[in-house]
């Protein structure tokens, strides 16, 4: 991987294709994002009756470059769907705002909409459920090419795109149904489905998480081929920090709808700051399996206390933090920077002094950090 990381350095060809109305090439300088969620705010209507609102996502900002993989890492109901379903269009935020090179985009379904939809695609987790069983590949990889692509749906189109996800010989594959492929050609054949967009931004929606774990190095590997032969901005959802390790230039740690810690993926995962990194990192390859972490130093199981004494106002990890202090119950830390590339939202981290300094332990009784 660090050669895969030295060629990346090097950049690739930035197809200048500005579709919005401002169309400011931004991303054509390697430095400048060519995706940006700002800001994002998600909830959604529990119930009609109640109207009751989940908050899926509390503020959500990242950035994605051309020929860069980001990865968000999170367990189950963090939100890391939701922001890949508004990044890619499918679903518009209840506030915040996206950016594709430079411009604000506009999600009430102009024709450059249209146009950002075609430029962001996603490769979802389930390759099966994501192609329809009545059509072939052939089928499933010459709408996207009628629909986005510039070229014409030629017998050579439909295989040149087999050939970049290495469904050869692509004459096995296009008359194939989804039925008749394995969970790994499936992906593949979804993969090119996404690739016959033209996108110049992928949304891996832990793309490799059903397929068997003798293939999924393979997929990810074909994944960061594709990245670097097409430039591609890349967002890698997972559960496993491992792999986002291994594949991706930089993880944002997500947790109920907020990012608690960004940096270097290397940084992130060698020096974990905040308590929810250093647990997914402990449980890793397992991070929905938190339990048997979180007990604090003296062996209490803080979730309950901080249930008990606590309101929602606060940090959303206080109740299973074992760093949790009072403060952490009322008021929600910020994701400050604590060096040029690293970021957390932790008050024992950013401001361990700051406030009373205690953590909550059993019955109430303040022990010092
Ligand atoms: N359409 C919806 N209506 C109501 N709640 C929703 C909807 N979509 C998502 N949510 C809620 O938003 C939160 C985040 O969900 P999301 O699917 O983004 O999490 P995730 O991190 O992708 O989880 P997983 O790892 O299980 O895929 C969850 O509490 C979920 O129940
Ligand atoms: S802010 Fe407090 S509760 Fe939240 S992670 Fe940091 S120490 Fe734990
Ligand atoms: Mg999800």
């Amino acid at each position: 991987m660090s050669s895969r990381r030295a060629n990346r350095a090097s950049g690739g060809n930035v197809e200048a294709n500005a579709i919005v109305s401002q169309g400011v090439a931004a991303s054509e300088s390697k430095d400048t994002p060519l995706l940006v969620a700002r800001n994002i705010v998600k909830s959604y209507r529990t119930s009609r009756r109640s109207g009751n609102l989940v908050e899926a996502l509390r503020g959500v900002s990242l950035e994605l470059r051309v020929g860069k993989v980001v990865a968000l890492v999170g367990e189950s109901g963090s939100g890391k769907s939701t922001i890949a379903r508004i990044l890619a269009g499918q679903e518009g935020p209840s506030s915040g705002e996206i950016l594709y090179d430079g411009s604000v985009v506009n999600f009430r379904g102009s024709r450059n909409y249209r146009n950002y939809k075609s430029k962001v695609q996603m490769v979802f987790q389930d390759p099966f459920a994501s192609l329809n069983p009545i059509h072939t590949v052939a089928y499933h990889l010459s709408r996207p090419l009628a629909i986005h692509g510039s070229e014409k749906v030629s017998d050579s189109a439909l295989e040149e795109l087999c050939e970049q996800v290495r469904l050869v010989p692509p004459g096995r594959f296009l008359s194939k149904f989804p039925h008749e492929l394995s969970g790994g050609q499936r992906q593949r054949a979804a993969i090119a489905r996404a690739l016959a967009a033209r996108p110049r931004v992928l949304l891996a929606d832990e793309p490799v998480s059903m397929l068997d774990v003798s293939i999924r190095l393979e997929v990810l590997n074909l994944l960061d081929q594709l990245r670097s032969k097409f430039s591609l901005a890349m967002l890698y959802i997972t559960h496993d920090i491992a792999s986002a390790r291994y594949f991706a230039d930089e993880i944002l740690v997500m947790y109920k709808g907020v990012i608690v810690e960004r940096g270097g993926a290397e940084e992130v995962t060698q020096s974990p700051q905040h308590p929810y990194t250093k647990l997914l990192i402990d449980s890793s390859p397992d991070p929905d399996d938190l339990g048997s972490n979180l007990r604090s130093s003296n062996g209490a199981d803080v979730r309950a206390l901080a249930v008990q004494g606590g309101s929602m106002k606060g940090c959303r990890f206080a109740p299973r933090c074992p760093l949790a202090m009072d403060r952490c119950l009322v008021e929600d830390p910020a994701l400050v920077s604590i060096s040029s590339s690293r970021r957390v939202a932790c008050w024992a981290v950013t401001d361990p002094n700051g406030a009373e300094g205690s953590v909550l332990t059993e019955g109430g009784v303040r022990g010092k950090l």
